[in-house]
């Protein structure tokens, strides 16, 4: 019997068998959770997450579009998840936005960033694991857990992550406060670190290859992470098994950021 045998929960960002989420809900099925998916509204982007979905043998996916940036979205998917199943126990917060133009690692373009951009990012990077953080409260009344996915950049500046490193900052900290909120609900958040991986948001990234191939010349174990570390650390810290962890930015980066050069 898995370790997420009778749990049930929340996983939003599958945009393809190639997102982190969905690595994520690899192991959270094999664990034998029950998992909810969210996608970006539209017919396309509905197909290609239940396409990504059955491929890990979900039969008939509970699926529902949501985008994070709008209030009346998050409140019909988390009154719809209470209405039908009346609560669940984790919850995978798997998104992240920035305008690609200002993720470029030409000199001056972090500095240029206009207003509308950087609170883009801010709201659909960091904000919205508050406000899913919120809608959860009342659908976990025995507790529960929950992540998001930070990166590096969040806490030293990477050429070209400009913006969204201090959305994931900020992420980071959303983290930290909500641990401190939520806790005393036995409700636990944390954050994982992850290392860089090949998908679409990533590649929007000025330079993402170059990240890639400073990581395996100078991590600790020589090598790129995959989906699936990700996703079993993920599934660890939603389980049981990480029941005495809140408040953490897990890393899971073959050790790239313990070292100094
Ligand atoms: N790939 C990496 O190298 C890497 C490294 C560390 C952290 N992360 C983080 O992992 C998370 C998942 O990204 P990914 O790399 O799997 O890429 P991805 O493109 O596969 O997933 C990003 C998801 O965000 C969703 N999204 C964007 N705007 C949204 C909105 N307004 N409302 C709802 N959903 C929205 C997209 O639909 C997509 O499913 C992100 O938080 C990302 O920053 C990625």
């Amino acid at each position: 019997m898995g370790f997420m045998q009778g749990k049930r929960g929340l996983v939003t960002g599958i945009a393809n068998d190639h997102s982190y989420a969905w690595y994520i809900t690899q192991s959270l099925v094999r664990e034998g959770a029950h998992c909810l998916f969210t996608h970006l509204p539209g017919e396309k982007m509905e197909r290609r997450c239940r396409m990504a979905v059955e491929e890990l043998g979900v039969k008939d996916p509970w699926l529902a579009p949501m985008d994070a940036a709008n209030d009346a979205d998050l409140d019909a998917v988390f009154n719809r998840v209470k209405a039908e199943f009346g609560t669940i126990d984790f919850l995978v917060h798997s998104i992240a936005y920035a305008d690609k133009s200002w993720l470029r690692m030409d000199q001056g373009v972090f500095t240029a960033t206009p207003r509308q951009v950087f609170t883009q990012a801010m709201d659909i990077s960091a904000f919205t694991y508050m406000a899913m953080a919120n809608r959860c409260v009342d659908l976990m009344p025995q507790g529960g857990s929950m992540i998001a996915l930070s990166y590096y950049g969040a806490e030293k500046a990477v050429p070209g992550y400009n913006v969204m490193g201090v959305a994931k900052a900020a992420l980071e900290a959303t983290t930290r406060y909500l641990a401190m909120d939520l806790g005393p609900r036995n409700v636990r958040v944390n954050c994982i670190s992850g290392g860089p991986l090949r998908t679409l948001s990533a590649m929007a990234v000025g330079g993402f290859t170059d990240i890639l191939d400073h990581m395996e010349r100078k991590a600790p174990l020589r090598r790129n992470i995959t989906g699936g570390q990700v996703g079993d650390c993920a599934a660890f810290l939603l389980s049981e098994l990480g029941g005495g962890m809140t408040g953490q930015v897990v890393y899971v980066d073959a050790g790239y950021s313990t070292i100094g050069l």
